[in-house]
């Protein structure tokens, strides 16, 4: 069984990529400050270390205690509102204490390297949907943190070897499927969550951020993938690194974009429930569009998303708030 380590595995993506390992027959270990993450979002029967990515010390023990063979690398700050006020924390938290991370498994043998990364390193489109080519000039620093990344694997690549993949996610959404598992962030800023709370009575209205954009309803559109089409993804990364049969950047979205009155419209039908919406300002650097074009990883890593219908997202992100209105409740 091929032990693989999960940085930020008590993370939203991360829980639910550590139980699709499990399904696919691999040992997930966890590695997790638990900063953001949540420790209920991993079973007890997981490895679990609590730490950092950058104790190299801690790294080094748990790659060779568990023989870890692969690295899917999670952990990170992404709030993109919180990067634009501090820029340095998102470049030590995401940049550097990832450079030092892959350092340290690059010196205990370890190459290869599946990446979260992020639609937002291409800033504000040119084309939608947008290729893996289009240029990338991110209009916040949490894009900046992770594109940094993404270029410096390059230069990992030539010198040591590196293997790598990074996943260019477009908008995570929905939960497992009998919503035992969900989204729950601290705080909550996430359209599809604070929609629910809203359903559920937590909050009094949602707010709709800009309806002047230029979209056919003024409301920005975006391709909101399932978490577990998003677990799958890393897990055919894995396969076809090992295989030597794909490397390098890839989205994973859907190619279809919804607008944020259609996302609200969609969960008033699901939920049954009024959930007032009120016009409000626009928020600070959202692009109009934000839709992958996905040919590229629907050919070169045969994945395409299963449960990444509008509908099927909203059901199962509201089994899990119904079912944990107070989250994992810490
Ligand atoms: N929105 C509202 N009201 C809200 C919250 C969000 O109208 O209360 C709108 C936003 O303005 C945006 C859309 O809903 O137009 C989606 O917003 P989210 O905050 O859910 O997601 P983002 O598109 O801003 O960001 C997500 C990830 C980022 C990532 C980005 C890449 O959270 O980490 O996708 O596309 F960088």
């Amino acid at each position: 069984m091929e032990s693989i380590l999960v940085s930020g595995g008590a993370g939203y993506i991360g829980s639910h990529t550590v139980v699709a390992l499990l399904e696919k027959g691999y040992k997930p270990v966890v590695l997790d400050s638990l900063v953001t993450g949540h420790r209920q979002s991993v079973a007890k029967d997981v490895p679990f270390f609590q730490g950092d990515i950058a104790d190299s010390q801690l790294v080094r023990k748990i790659v060779e205690q568990e023989q870890i063979s692969a690295v899917i690398h999670f952990a990170a700050r992404s709030l993109v509102g919180e990067s634009a006020e501090k820029p340095d924390l998102y470049f030590e938290e995401n940049t550097a204490k990832t450079n030092r991370f892959v350092s340290t498994l690059l010196h205990c043998g370890v190459k290869r390297i599946i990446f979260s990364s992020t639609a937002a390193t291409y800033g504000i489109p040119e084309d939608i949907p947008i290729p893996e080519t289009a240029p990338t000039v991110p209009i916040n620093p949490y894009g900046f943190s992770k594109l940094m990344i993404e270029q410096s694997f390059a230069w990992l690549e030539k010198a040591y070897g590196l293997e790598w993949i990074a996943l260019r996610y477009f908008n995570a959404a929905g939960a497992v499927l009998d919503g035992s598992l969900g989204e729950n962030h601290q705080p909550e800023t996430h359209l599809i969550p604070l929609i629910l709370k809203t359903a559920l009575g937590q909050r009094k209205e949602i707010g709709i951020f800009g309806t002047d954009y230029s979209t056919p309803d003024g409301t920005c559109i975006r391709d909101y993938i399932h978490v577990l089409d998003l677990a799958m993804a890393h897990i055919l990364a894995l396969e076809a690194l090992a295989k030597g049969t794909a490397k390098g950047v890839y989205n994973v979205g859907t190619g279809s974009g919804y607008s944020v009155k259609e996302v609200i419209e969609t969960a008033r039908r699901v939920t049954g429930r009024t959930i007032p919406a009120v016009e409000s300002p626009r928020r600070p650097g959202d692009p109009d569009r934000l839709v992958a074009k996905v040919e590229k990883i629907e050919s070169l890593l045969g994945w395409t998303p299963r449960f990444s219908s509008l509908e099927q997202i909203i059901e199962s992100a509201w089994a899990w708030h119904r079912s944990h209105p107070k989250g994992y409740g810490e």
